[in-house]
């Protein structure tokens, strides 16, 4: 199972001073260099965490892959075809929300996604869809001409905290049986971290898992000792 490391909370301490540090870019080198196969950064309307000249600076040195999450916003869309991530995910986006609430309505965006989705496809970026693990809108992914879907895992994440799970986990079950039986290829993303992901790794359809948060949170606890050492360095 391929590692695509979501950077945007990276860019969320960054703009808390609307400064330079931490820089999104440094932080993707070094997950590629600790092995990650993709970076994944969402562009959302409202700019709240990453900016436009992250995603050009990424595009200029992620070479494995860059997933770029938007929403189905013409505005998202000009730019992504002009600076062509290797791919799409296309996601709900609600301004109030604070991270991504549910999967995309396919059904009720199924005419949209029939005329965006070529247009990517034509310049050689994967399309994949943000989906709750529901039949029908997996259905309607497949028919929208999407790639791949991902699996919203969120529902998954937040019952493993609760300690019971089984309902959420054997959707996600049924969900890869659903996709499979239509031809779609598959990951997924929401709320992992590693305890829970134990449940996700046996799934051998799922490809990719995309991991932001839990990632973030962690780099920050195993790098203090580090950043505290260095100035007490220079104070002593
Ligand atoms: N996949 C998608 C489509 C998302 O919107 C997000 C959150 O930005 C993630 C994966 C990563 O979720 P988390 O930050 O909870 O790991």
């Amino acid at each position: 199972m391929k590692l695509g490391v979501n950077i945007d909370h990276v860019a969320t301490l960054r703009q808390a001073r609307r400064g330079n540090e931490p820089d999104p870019a440094v932080l993707a080198r070094l997950a590629l260099e600790a092995g990650c196969d993709g970076i994944t950064l969402h562009l959302r309307e409202d700019r709240r965490h990453v900016q436009d000249h992250d995603l050009k600076r990424l595009r200029n040195f992620v070479k494995t892959r860059l997933n770029l999450e938007m929403a189905l916003s013409d505005e998202i869309i000009n730019i992504a075809l002009e600076v062509k991530p290797d791919q799409v995910t296309f996601v709900p986006e609600k301004r109030e929300e604070i991270t991504t609430e549910g999967g995309l309505d396919v059904l009720s965006g199924l005419s949209k996604l029939k005329d965006v989705i070529p247009r990517f496809q034509k310049q050689g970026i994967v399309v994949s869809l943000f989906i709750d693990p529901i039949q029908e809108q997996i259905q309607a992914a497949s028919r929208s001409g999407a790639e791949f879907i991902e699996i919203h895992t969120g529902a998954f994440a937040e019952k493993f905290k609760t300690g019971s799970f089984e309902h959420e986990l054997n959707q996600i079950h049924k969900a890869v049986h659903w996709a499979k039986n239509c031809g779609l290829r598959i990951n997924a993303g929401h709320g992992l971290d590693c305890k829970n992901i134990v449940h996700i790794v046996p799934i051998k359809e799922i490809e990719e898992v995309n991991i932001g948060h839990s990632i973030v949170s962690r780099a920050v606890v195993v790098g203090m000792e580090e950043a505290v050492r260095e100035i007490k360095k220079l104070l002593r």
